[in-house]
């Protein structure tokens, strides 16, 4: 059984106390994107010889295992600090187990370079959180349309080339996947001929990958667009270099939320602007205090908080994993805000422990409405996946009396040292077991 290494992730305490009523203040930095680092280190696997170096990588567990996934795959690589270098060797292997594939929605993202360089691959059907219903099906269309064979039995894939290389195909997306876009992003670049995506995913940690392949030698033009054209090159002719992992958005909200929630003031250091117009536009439905200087988001919360109107929408949108955090930063603004999650349906995992807190919540289908501002207080709850977690901690740091929340094992999937950080800022979170 494969086991996180508890040097690096700690798997034995799953509980926090958190002591609430604290203001946050002070400086803070945001870590490497969780969900722009995974597929570069999926496209790790492109180029056949040298070395690739990934830069500023988050250390949490969905980074160890994808790293673990690589080394099952016969691919070596080495973490020291933020920084991985991988050895660009072919993979030896076209198994990834389940205890793997299981542990992380972006398993699923191997498949299509593990055909494209083996002529085949088995794959355990991929995990993450537990968000409803996660499709596959844009995957999997697509590489049947590079020339992929591909059956799905029970939780195993298997997937047969019916040539190498694969070829290049014009894929339509019935949604802006953002995996299903960096899947075939990873996918095509060592296609023969060009593939084109319509509809393709937009999101910051898209293009971020779209820098890295091009970098290593890819074609890819329309970045920032949703149509993506993709002029498939040889591996051979693909070097690996150094590659930064841009700041963590989510993470960076994740923070704003905590602050504002508790009325403290703070600077982030992470803040990329085009990356978060969406948020600032809800900090400025809030009326909260911001300043903005190079890199340095401050933030201040000076007056009562204003309810906001937002939709959940793939970007420029605000994205749906900030939806919790969202629903929990409503509680403390006076009247009523509406969220609207068009991405996924009942993603409400947070809901029912913020309404235990003191929260006056109604959800259904899409669309939450939250009635503030409420006194939220201590209470025993449970987070069930990262983003349900992270809102649950938010509103325990600004209610009353301690909170016990279970739940640090989902968090260390998507942050690096958060309680350390919120700590920093003068929150008070114990890990107990
Ligand atoms: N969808 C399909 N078929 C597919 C794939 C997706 O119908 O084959 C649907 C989904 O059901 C959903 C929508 O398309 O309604 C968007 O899903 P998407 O494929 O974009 O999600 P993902 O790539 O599996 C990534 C993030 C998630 C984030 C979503 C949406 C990673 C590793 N994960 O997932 O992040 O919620 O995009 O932005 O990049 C998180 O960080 O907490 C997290 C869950």
């Amino acid at each position: 059984m494969f086991a996180i290494n508890a040097n690096k992730v700690n798997i034995k305490k799953n509980r926090m106390l958190i002591k609430g009523g604290r203001e946050l203040n002070g400086e803070v930095l945001v870590e490497g994107s969780k969900n722009a680092s995974l597929p570069m280190m999926v496209a790790c696997l492109l180029p056949s010889n040298g070395e690739t170096i990934l830069q500023n990588v988050p250390l949490i567990s969905d980074t160890f295992i994808t790293l673990e996934i690589l080394k099952v795959i016969g691919i070596e690589n080495n973490l020291s600090g933020n920084t991985i270098r991988v050895k660009n060797l072919p993979p030896k292997s076209s198994m990834i187990p389940k205890n793997l594939a299981s542990k992380v929605r972006n398993s699923i993202l191997f498949l299509g370079p593990i055909v494209a360089k083996l002529g085949e691959v088995t794959l355990y059907h991929p995990g993450g959180d537990d968000l409803g219903e996660r499709p596959i099906d844009v995957h999997i269309d697509a590489l049947k349309l590079m020339g992929v064979d591909i059956e799905i039995e029970k939780d195993i894939i298997t997937a047969k080339a019916k040539q190498l290389p694969l070829k290049g195909a014009e894929i339509e997306l019935s949604n802006p996947s953002v995996g299903g876009t960096a899947h075939i992003l990873i996918t095509a670049t060592i296609a023969s001929g060009k593939t084109i995506i319509k509809n393709a995913a937009k999101e910051p940690e898209i293009e971020a990958l779209i820098d890295m392949l091009n970098n290593m030698g890819g074609r890819i033009t329309g970045k920032g667009t949703d149509k993506l054209i993709i002029e498939g090159v040889s591996d051979i002719e693909l070097s690996g270099g150094a590659h930064k992992v841009i700041p963590d958005r989510l993470e960076l909200a994740t923070l704003v939320t905590a602050i504002a929630m508790t009325r403290g003031q703070a600077t982030i250091k992470g803040f990329i602007p085009q990356h978060n117009t969406a948020l600032l536009n809800i900090l400025d439905q809030t009326g909260l205090t911001y300043k903005v200087v190079e890199d340095y988001l401050t933030i201040k919360v000076e007056k009562d908080l204003k309810p906001f109107k937002v939709e959940c929408k793939p970007y420029p949108y605000i994205s749906t994993d900030l939806q919790p955090l969202l629903t929990s930063l409503a509680t403390q603004c006076e009247g009523t805000t509406h969220i609207h999650d068009s991405v996924f349906f009942e993603r409400f995992n947070h809901i029912p422990y913020l309404k235990n807190m003191g929260a006056n919540i109604s959800a259904k289908g899409n669309d939450i409405y939250v009635q503030g501002k409420s006194t939220l207080t201590g209470d025993v709850v449970i987070g069930k996946d990262i983003r349900a977690t992270s809102s649950i901690l938010c509103a325990a740091l600004c209610g009353d009396g301690e909170t016990e929340l279970s739940g640090y094992y989902h968090l260390q999937r998507g942050h690096a040292n958060i309680i350390e950080k919120i700590n920093q800022l003068n929150g008070d979170i114990k890990l107990i077991d």
